[in-house]
């Protein structure tokens, strides 16, 4: 057998890569062959797959190449897809299959749902209304999209979607508040669906620490699709608990158009780093003005989105427009995403990638994802 040695820090990133149909990340199925960096700043990572044709390829590749953006001294990343051993594949399977008997019995969410925090290097840029927006155009292609307020001290989900507490509870767990858009659903929780008095108690206790690791593992979020996270501004815990209890979170950036986004990308790198969450894309908000003649003025500078992306080397997923009625909350209209506006186009697109190619529902995954499900349900019943 040939021993390599496996860079740590490579390792330490590659940790947060998580296989969609195993629902374990890569490091710890035993996918990662190879990890180094020379001295010329090129890492090299080699991977083992389970079959030649795996289509999950090109998306493990994205997901590597993610993870590997900004790390310290490396300039290039080279990925080489092989074959696993019969001996390592047999070794995949009982690790695959431990973890679904592992997986952490406090959350509801299996780690083939796809988990999106919506975050960002600075405050007021646009993260609560791309995460309402994004979860309504979700919905609306047929979704079960659960949403996740993580900005405890500030709330403004419940406003943007239309939508108000209380919460209840079933069975020792919080039941999300639910609201039906198109065929699919909105399922939230929120600091904001709470009674004033328990607001208070929390506010009080350390409980607030606390409160959104309650909202994961603590909420009933059987038979979502998606889960959205609304990141609260500026440093905090959450990016972390959830890089923890739901190794499979990848982070959205948004960013605005103005060029002077040096310290904001950095900020923007720091808070993935800190945390081994994976960087899935950059959305540019507020990135023009359409006026009703369709003429585009770039009210804010242009190019912010694009940079940024550029200096994390992921995509620019989205530019939406400057569009009063993104804020506006769903009480007050249809929300964005759902309207003929340019803005409403530019947030059905983010949708359609979302689903089609940056993270497919659990059920549009591939055979292996549902033969693992059928394998997590033998071993409940067992
Ligand atoms: N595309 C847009 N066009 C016009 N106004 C927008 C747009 N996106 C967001 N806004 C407005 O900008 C303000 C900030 O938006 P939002 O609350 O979503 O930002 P945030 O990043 O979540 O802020 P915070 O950091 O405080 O959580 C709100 O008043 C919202 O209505
Ligand atoms: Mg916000």
């Amino acid at each position: 057998m040939v021993t390599t040695t496996l860079d740590a820090s490579v390792l330490a990133r590659l940790g947060g890569v998580v296989d969609p149909e195993l629902g374990a990340d890569i490091v710890t199925l035993g996918m990662v062959t190879g990890a180094s960096i020379d001295e010329a700043g090129i890492a090299t990572v080699a991977i083992g797959l389970t079959t030649v044709g795996c289509p999950l390829r090109a998306r493990l590749e994205r997901d590597v190449r993610a993870a590997l953006a900004g790390l310290d001294g490396v300039r290039e990343v080279v990925v080489e897809m092989g074959l696993l051993d019969p001996a390592a594949k047999a070794a995949l399977m009982d690790i695959a299959r431990r973890a679904a008997q592992d997986r952490s019995p406090t959350t509801t969410i299996p780690g083939t749902v796809p988990v999106l925090a919506i975050g960002s290097g600075k405050g007021g840029v646009g993260k609560s209304s791309v995460t309402a927006n994004l979860g309504v155009a979700l919905a609306a292609r047929g979704h079960v999209v659960g949403i996740i307020d993580a900005d405890v001290g500030g709330f403004s989900l419940p406003r943007l979607l239309g939508m108000s507490g209380p919460l209840a509870a079933k069975g020792g767990r919080l039941v999300p508040r639910s609201k039906p858009v198109g065929e699919g659903e909105l399922r939230v929780v929120s600091m904001g669906f709470l009674a004033e008095e328990a607001q208070a108690l929390l506010w009080r206790g350390l409980i607030l620490n606390k409160a959104v690791q309650q909202f994961i593992e603590d909420a009933d979020w059987t038979g979502i699709d998606y889960l959205l996270v609304d990141l609260p501004p500026g440093t905090s815990d959450v990016p972390m608990g959830l890089a923890r209890t739901l190794p499979q979170t990848g982070l959205l950036l948004v960013t605005t158009p103005p060029l002077a986004a040096q310290l904001v990308a950095a900020r923007a790198g720091d808070l993935a780093r800190r945390a081994n969450l994976r960087v899935l894309g950059v959305i540019e908000n507020m990135s023009s003005f359409v006026c009703e003649h369709g003429t585009s003025y770039e009210l804010f500078g242009a190019g912010g989105g694009a940079r940024l992306a550029e200096q994390l080397h992921v995509d620019l997923l989205a530019s939406v427009p400057f569009d009063p009625a993104l804020g506006a909350g769903a009480d007050e209209g249809e929300a964005a995403a759902l309207t003929d506006t340019a803005a409403g186009r530019a947030l059905r697109e983010l949708a359609r990638l979302v689903a089609t190619e940056l993270a497919p529902p659990p059920g549009a995954q591939g055979c292996t994802a549902r033969l693992l499900d059928a394998l997590e349900r033998v071993v409940e019943r067992a």
